[in-house]
């Protein structure tokens, strides 16, 4: 592991994932979380999908500093040494809760930074430290999307009588910048159609349209350029947790309907939180994630 790949934490700052006790430097705004209403935990629990409402200001004072921020990092050899890709831990799973820059060339032709708020990285030099502000609104978008996954959480246990959002509470929770690069691609699909590892997927925004819900043989297409909507859908833990209950909800991929030619780039903001499995959702999980898998290859082009 490289000299940044330390998950530590920043003396005189106190960080909890998943907990709103985040307080970096000690003047940290806390971002209202959405206004929403119950409809939009039926939605999300019977249908797979929620998409709210929120006040376009949030996006607005962070979107070109992340935009600018990805396109440099993404660019840049020499500054993606700063966030080397690191995975802080396996899930109950085996799966990897990780933190740092990747890039993916192949079926899938894409470049993206994990953004974990309680990874802290080493950032000693003038260049690395110019992404600060970067990471600062990485970390307050990212605290933004749990609070209103907690708000819907406590909205499906009060509608449904459960009690999963404890489940929640301080799990890991990581917000992906990502950049599709168009010239690259082989492919038609930015995404193949797929469930998320996590529990609930807050999509917060993309450049251009491209993101697909599947479910029962159809394909229905989420606005996620507007500043003022985001779509929550179910990842596989989540599924666990109701134990499919109510549909194989959440498989989604993402189709850039523009020529492949066109080399502006898709640029996206997604913040995946987690949850931990009690033994009854791992043991769900463990028997049905193969089914989920041939179930979302039957939805590849
Ligand atoms: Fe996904």
């Amino acid at each position: 592991m490289s000299p940044g790949g330390k998950l530590r934490r920043k003396k005189n700052a106190t960080m909890k994932v998943g907990c709103l006790s985040y307080n970096r430097e000690g003047n940290r705004t806390m971002l209202a979380p959405a206004q929403m209403t119950m409809s939009a935990a039926r939605s999300f629990v019977e249908s797979g999908l929620a998409e709210i409402n929120v006040d376009p200001s949030v996006l607005a004072q962070h979107l070109s500093i992340i935009k600018n921020g990805m396109r440099r990092l993404s660019d840049d050899p020499e500054a993606q040494q700063f966030f080397p890709y690191t995975v802080l831990k396996k899930d109950a799973m085996g799966w990897d809760e990780d933190a740092g820059y990747w890039c993916k060339r192949g079926s899938e032709t894409k470049d993206y930074y994990h953004h974990c708020p309680e990874h802290v990285w080493d950032l000693e030099s003038d260049l690395s430290r110019s992404f600060l502000p970067f990471l600062e609104s990485c970390t307050n978008l990212t605290f933004w999307a749990w609070g209103n996954v907690r708000k819907l959480l406590r909205d499906i246990d009060a509608e449904y009588g459960l009690d999963i959002g404890r489940y929640f509470d301080n799990e890991y929770m990581v917000t992906r910048i990502v950049r599709y690069r168009k010239l690259l691609a082989s492919i038609k699909e930015d995404a193949l159609p797929h469930f998320d590892r996590d529990g609930i997927t807050h999509h917060i925004w993309a450049s251009h349209p491209g993101l697909m819900m599947y479910r029962d043989g159809t394909v229905h297409p989420v606005e996620e350029t507007a500043w003022d909507r985001i779509a929550m859908f179910p990842g596989k833990k989540f599924l666990a947790l109701v134990k499919g209950a109510h549909g194989d909800h959440g498989l989604h991929g993402a189709r850039d309907a523009r020529e492949m030619t066109n080399g502006d780039d898709r640029i996206a903001i997604i913040t995946f939180t987690h949850c931990s499995l009690p033994p009854y959702a791992l043991q769900w999980l463990q028997e049905n994630d193969d089914r989920l898998k041939a179930l979302a290859d039957t939805y590849k082009l």
